[in-house]
């Protein structure tokens, strides 16, 4: 493909942007040669990012330490990088954390750990970075997961907390619309060599499993998932906002689908 995005002059930041998807994300605003700024709990992974992003090319890379839960830090740290860079185009939020357990094998601490990274902290960001977007002309990108739509045992606390970040995307788009604030979720589907997936697909089995149920047979990549985000951030999404949009080659449709993968065999099968 020799299509390509042209971010030069263009204020980037992604929360939880220092490791798997989101760092792929940051990564490729960088190589499209955006100013890209980084957030996320550990210092080392902050500053490893940061070197990274120079790497990739980026017009300045930036990071600082913080946890989602953390209200003040997150603000503070937002606002040191908009004093610096002035107002922000693009904001990538997909800090989360994920770990399997059944309902009754998860104190109430564990489900609201996850609560409290995942929807607390997307409302915190959100609230954090508002004074500085660009009016018109943002664009904010929620990392969601298939949980906010498809119940999944083992997944109780994901399933409530991304279906809470999706309604979060579809209310601030009624909220901030009129200022030519466009806001969007993308639900990734099962992504190979990341911590999401070493979590829920341990073993060869599952893995194997999963890459079956997926329509186009694979998983996908980090690239899959930046490359919707250049597209949604860019000029060519620009009627584009509320929408929660699957990138997940079908998986979303996956279930049906192999019922009626089973069907067809069975019709095969019949004469008439
Ligand atoms: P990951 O590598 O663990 O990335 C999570 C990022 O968030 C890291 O940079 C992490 O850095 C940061 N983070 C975690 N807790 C934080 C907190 N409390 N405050 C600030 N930063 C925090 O996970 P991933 O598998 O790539 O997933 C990335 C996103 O995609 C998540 O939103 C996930 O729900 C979504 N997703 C993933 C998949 C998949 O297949 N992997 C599928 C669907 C959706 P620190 O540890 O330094 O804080
Ligand atoms: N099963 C059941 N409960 C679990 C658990 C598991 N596998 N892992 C953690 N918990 C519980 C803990 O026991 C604790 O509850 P308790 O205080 O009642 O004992 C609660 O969850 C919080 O755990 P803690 O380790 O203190 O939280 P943390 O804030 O340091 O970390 C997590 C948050 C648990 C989500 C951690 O896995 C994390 O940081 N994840 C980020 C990376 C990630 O998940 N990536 C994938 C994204 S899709």
């Amino acid at each position: 493909m020799n299509f390509s995005f042209d971010f030069s002059n263009k204020n980037v930041l992604v929360v939880g942007g220092t490791s798997g998807i989101n760092r792929g994300i940051a990564e490729t605003f960088a190589k499209a040669g955006a100013k890209v700024a980084v957030v996320s709990r550990s210092p080392e992974k902050v500053d490893d990012t940061v070197q990274s992003l120079k790497a990739c090319g980026a017009a300045d890379a930036r990071g600082f330490a913080a946890d989602v839960r953390e209200v003040e830090a997150i603000k503070t740290g937002i606002d040191a990088i908009a004093a610096d860079w002035g107002k922000l185009d693009v904001v990538v939020s997909g800090a989360a954390g994920n770990f399997p357990a059944l309902a009754m094998g998860m104190s109430p601490n564990g489900f609201r750990s996850v609560i409290e990274i995942d929807l607390l902290g997307t409302f915190h960001v959100m609230q954090a970075i508002y004074p500085h977007l660009k009016k018109p002309g943002a664009s904010i990108i929620n990392i969601s997961a298939p949980q906010a739509e498809l119940p999944m045992a083992g997944q109780s606390h994901v399933c409530a907390a991304k279906a809470g970040v999706d309604m979060i995307t579809r209310t601030l788009c009624l909220e901030w619309g009129a200022e030519g604030v466009r806001i969007n979720s993308i639900i990734p589907g099962p992504i190979d060599n990341t911590e999401g997936m070493k979590r829920l697909a341990p073993t060869e089995k599952i893995r194997a499993a999963v890459v079956k149920s997926v329509p186009l047979q694979r998983m996908g990549s980090t690239d899959d998932i930046a490359h919707a985000c250049l597209f949604l951030a860019s000029d060519f999404a620009s009627y584009i906002s509320g929408a929660v949009i699957p990138v997940d080659g079908g998986w979303a449709q996956g279930g049906a689908a192999m019922v009626g993968a089973g069907l067809a065999e069975l019709l095969k099968k019949s004469p008439d």
